[in-house]
C-alpha cells in the first residue's frame, strides 16, 4: 500500500538523507577526530556499498510513501566515484503527482569547484556547504588536514555560477575553537543570498568528545550577531525544519530580503524532534531513524535476496510506523553518564549530517 507513513509520534516520513561514502578528505575534530579516524580505521570495503542501482531503487520506495526530499551526504558524498550518475538516476524519480523531487547535497566543498558544473547538469538543485570559519588558521586546524579557507569560496562560487541554489552554509561552532568567525561569516555572506547557519556542536557519534562547555548556544550567537546587525525573527518556512530562521532587518526595521537570512540549528538547547520527518540510509543499506540511535534496520538484504516492492513496502511501512526516537528532546533528561548507550552511536560520518 502506498501512501504517506506517519510514525508513532504521528510523524510524516519526508526527508530521506542518503549516506553513500564513509570516507572524507577532512578530519573535522568534531566529526572524525584524527586519533580515531587513522590509517588503522576500517572503512567499508566496495562491495558492502549499496550501487547506485539499489540506492534509487530504495529511494523510489521511499518516495512512494511520503518523501519529497533527498539529501546525499557521507562522510563526503563527492568522494564516492561517479556520484554525478546517482544524481541523475535520483533526479529521474517522480512523487506519486507526477512532480520532480528536491534534491541536494552536503559537502565540504573541497571538490565542488571541479564538479558544480557536472551535478547541476545531473540534476541536482542545490548543496550546502560546510565552513566554519573565514579565518585560515582557524579553518584549517578545524578541518585539521591544513585545507584552505580560499578553497571551498572558490567551491562556493563555482555552485553559485553553476546555478545550484539557494545555497547555505553551514557552520558548526565550537566555544573557544571558532566563535570568533561569528560575526565574520555573517558579515561575508550577509546579502549575497546565501543562507549561513550556526550548529551547535552536538554530541552524536561516540569519539568526538563531546562537552557542554564546548557548545555555544544559538541564543548566544544571536545575541552576537544582534550587537552588529539588526535581525528580525521570521516564520519557518516548512514543517520540520532544522532551523530556526532571522532575517537582517533594513532601515525601516523590516525584514530586507536583499541582506537575506541566517539560521540557528539547536539541537541541544531547543530540540526539533517534535516533527523530525528524517529517515536516513546509510551506505551499506541500513536504515536509520535518528540521528543518535545506535542500530540500524538491514535493507540491502532484503534488497539482494531479491525482495519485491510490496515486501520492501511492507518493510518501510513497519519500520516507520514503530518509530518513537527523540534523541534531542530526551537529551536533558538522561542520566548525566549516558555513556553505556553513547559509546555504540552511530557515527556522523557514517550517517551523514
Ligand atoms: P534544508 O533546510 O532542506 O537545506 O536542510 P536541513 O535543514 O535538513 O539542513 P542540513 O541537511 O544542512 O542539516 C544541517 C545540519 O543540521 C546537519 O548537518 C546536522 O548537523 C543538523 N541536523 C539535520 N537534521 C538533524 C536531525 O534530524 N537531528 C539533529 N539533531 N540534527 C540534525
Ligand atoms: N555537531 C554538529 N554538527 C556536526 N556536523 C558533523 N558533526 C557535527 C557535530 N558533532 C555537521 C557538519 C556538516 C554536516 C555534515 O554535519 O558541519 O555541516
Ligand atoms: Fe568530513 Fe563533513 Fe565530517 Fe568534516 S564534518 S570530517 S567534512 S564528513
Ligand atoms: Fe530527529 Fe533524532 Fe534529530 Fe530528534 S534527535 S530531530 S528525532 S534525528
Amino acid at each position: 500500500p502506498s501512501g504517506v507513513l506517519v510514525d508513532a509520534r504521528g510523524r510524516p516520513l519526508r526527508d530521506l538523507r542518503i549516506s553513500i561514502t564513509d570516507r572524507c578528505n577532512f578530519r573535522c575534530s568534531y566529526c572524525m577526530p584524527k586519533e580515531v579516524f587513522d590509517s588503522n580505521y576500517h572503512y567499508l570495503p566496495h562491495s558492502a556499498l549499496l550501487s547506485f542501482e539499489e540506492i534509487t531503487r530504495l529511494a523510489s520506495r521511499f518516495v512512494a510513501h511520503g518523501v519529497r526530499k533527498l539529501r546525499l551526504t557521507g562522510g563526503e558524498p563527492l568522494l564516492r566515484k561517479g556520484m554525478e550518475a546517482l544524481v541523475e538516476q535520483l533526479a529521474a524519480l517522480r512523487t506519486p503527482e507526477g512532480q520532480p523531487l528536491d534534491i541536494t547535497l552536503t559537502t565540504n566543498g573541497s571538490l565542488l569547484a571541479r564538479k558544480a558544473a557536472a551535478l547541476k547538469a545531473a540534476g541536482l538543485q542545490r548543496v550546502t556547504v560546510s565552513l566554519d570559519g573565514l579565518d585560515d588558521v582557524t579553518f584549517r586546524s578545524m578541518n585539521d588536514v591544513d585545507f584552505p579557507v580560499a578553497s571551498v569560496l572558490a567551491g562556493i562560487d563555482a555552485a553559485r555560477a553553476a546555478g545550484l541554489g539557494p545555497i547555505k552554509v553551514n557552520m558548526v561552532v565550537k566555544r573557544g575553537t571558532n566563535d570568533d568567525q561569528i560575526v565574520p561569516m555573517a558579515r561575508h555572506f550577509r546579502g549575497t543570498g546565501i543562507v549561513l547557519r550556526f550548529i551547535e556542536f552536538m554530541d552524536v557519534g561516540a569519539t568526538n568528545g563531546w562537552r557542554m562547555q564546548e557548545v555555544m548556544p544559538s541564543d548566544q550567537v544571536l545575541e552576537r550577531l544582534r550587537s552588529e546587525f539588526a535581525m528580525v525573527p521570521l516564520p519557518a518556512s516548512q514543517v520540520g525544519e532544522t532551523a530556526q530562521r532571522w532575517g537582517y532587518a533594513g532601515a525601516d526595521g523590516l525584514h530586507d530580503p536583499a541582506l537575506g537570512e541566517v539560521g540557528f540549528i539547536s539541537s541541544v538547547t531547543h530540540a526539533f524532534c517534535g516533527d523530525c520527518n528524517r529517515a536516513r540510509l546509510s551506505m551499506e543499506g541500513k536504515l536509520f531513524l535518528c540521528l543518535f540511535a545506535s542500530q540500524g534496520y538491514d535493507l540491502r538484504t532484503l534488497l539482494r535476496d531479491g525482495a519485491d516492492d510490496a515486501a520492501i513496502d511492507a518493510a518501510l511501512a513497519a519500520i516507520w510506523q514503530g518509530r518513537s526516537d527523540r534523541y534531542s528532546e530526551l537529551r536533558a533528561s538522561l542520566p548525566a553518564d549516558a555513556s553505556g548507550s553513547a559509546a555504540r552511536r552511530v557515527e556522523m560520518s557514517y550517517i551523514g549530517g
